[in-house]
């Protein structure tokens, strides 16, 4: 089936390339992908693709290909787009002011599309069942988390996800086993001071001094805590106090990210947080709150055995010139850790850079720009895996 995955893929391109510039001009963030989960639908239903709607606090879509009884692997793409204006100049840019596809979303719903209809197209030799997941709400708002919560990957065997990566030639794919991304935790921490005259400090306690010294005491976290070969990073990344230049406010206000690559240091990274904030705190006679954000996103950790069977297909599919390892974990973070806390599967980075391309705009730049030549490989890349998974191909011993 594979050269036939090649060439239907291909043939598709003109169409995926259209709904990728749609979509590309509708741009919705996360839970608001009510435009883009609606032709989402309107493409799976023209095509007499199965789907269920409303998944994930509603705009999340699930096409079910079902061929003979057997195994079920599920393939997911992200909808949702960022909170930026476009910079591109591109003639199907965003039409919404503020509002972006700067993370290649759009081209990874395409391609979900395309690769559910080649596998539609060829469901009678499909030896078992492909659920084609779109996803709401990857930034920010791990909406992976509710599909993972909702059961749509109760009765699945495998969960595999690709995401457009600059820096890599478009015709390639590089895949990891392993943490192949670090988890991501945000803070606030609250210090509260006592207020008072700029000119007369001993009467205050000044929570602007108290935040310089967190802020420092933070940087042992990773130099002094962290084993040096488990990498975590602390940044903060905004600081608000004050409103007077004669005026020592009452207090200062901390926010950052945290990311590690194992549970085990994203857990102590957390606890040296808050520890390191109250007694700081503590010992200038102030108080620290901390405060953590959201549930936060897992480390992204490919499966061994799914890992090194996806490098297989993929290099099947497009030889081995063209498949790269991943030399390295990257410290952003991917709600698709969710799906592979859940079940086992892969994380793929598909290659975006047109030839002799230096120095890319990355991922949520409002210059980034998703290479349509990479369509037809990431909808044969998943097609792959998911035709492959289903028939033991590539067996991983
Ligand atoms: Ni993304």
């Amino acid at each position: 089936m594979i050269n036939t995955l090649k060439s239907a893929a291909t043939a598709l391109v003109p169409e995926v390339q259209a709904l990728r510039h749609e979509l590309h001009q509708h741009p919705e963030i996360r839970f608001e992908e009510h435009w883009t989960s609606d032709r989402i639908a309107q493409f799976l239903t023209e095509n007499g693709i199965p789907h269920t709607r409303g998944h994930a606090k509603g705009t999340g879509i699930m096409a079910t290909i079902e061929g003979t009884p057997g195994k079920t692997v599920a393939l997911r793409a992200d909808m949702d787009a960022l909170e930026i204006e476009e910079q591109t100049g591109l003639p199907y840019a965003s039409t919404i002011p503020d509002r972006m596809h700067a993370c290649g979303h759009d081209g990874h719903s395409s391609m979900l599309c395309g690769a559910a209809k080649l596998l539609w197209q060829q469901r009678d030799q499909l030896a078992g069942t492909v659920n084609c997941i779109f996803q709401p709400a990857e930034e920010i708002a791990a909406g992976g988390r509710f599909i993972v919560e909702e059961g749509l990957l109760d009765n699945v065997d495998a969960a595999f996800a690709l995401h457009c990566w600059p820096g890599l030639p478009c015709g390639d794919v590089a895949i990891g086993t392993g943490p192949v991304m670090a988890s991501a935790d945000f803070f606030r921490i609250t210090v509260q001071g006592k207020g008072g005259h700029g000119a007369n400090p001993g009467a205050a306690i000044d929570p602007i001094v108290v935040a310089s010294h967190i802020i420092t005491a933070l940087q042992s976290i990773v130099s002094r805590e962290i084993d040096p070969w488990s990498a975590v990073v602390v940044s903060v990344t905004r600081m608000t106090a004050g409103f007077a230049s004669n005026v020592i406010p009452d207090t200062a206000v901390m926010e950052g990210t945290f990311r590690a690559l194992s549970p085990e240091s994203r857990n102590h990274t957390m606890d040296a947080i808050t520890r390191i904030a109250t007694n700081v705190a503590q010992a200038f006679r102030a108080s620290a709150q901390v405060e953590m954000e959201g549930a936060g996103y897992p480390v992204l950790i490919n499966d061994t055995a799914m890992g090194k069977f996806a490098q297989a297909a993929a290099t099947a599919a497009f030889g081995a010139e063209h498949v790269q390892p991943v030399t390295h974990p990257y410290m952003t973070a991917e709600d698709f850790a969710y799906y592979l806390q859940k079940v086992p599967g892969a994380f793929i980075f598909l290659g975006n850079d047109a030839p002799n391309t230096v120095d890319p705009p990355s991922l949520h730049s409002p210059r980034f720009i998703f290479n349509d030549d990479a369509l037809a490989v990431g909808m044969e890349t998943l097609a792959s895996v998911a035709v492959d998974f289903l028939v033991d191909r590539h067996a991983i011993s």
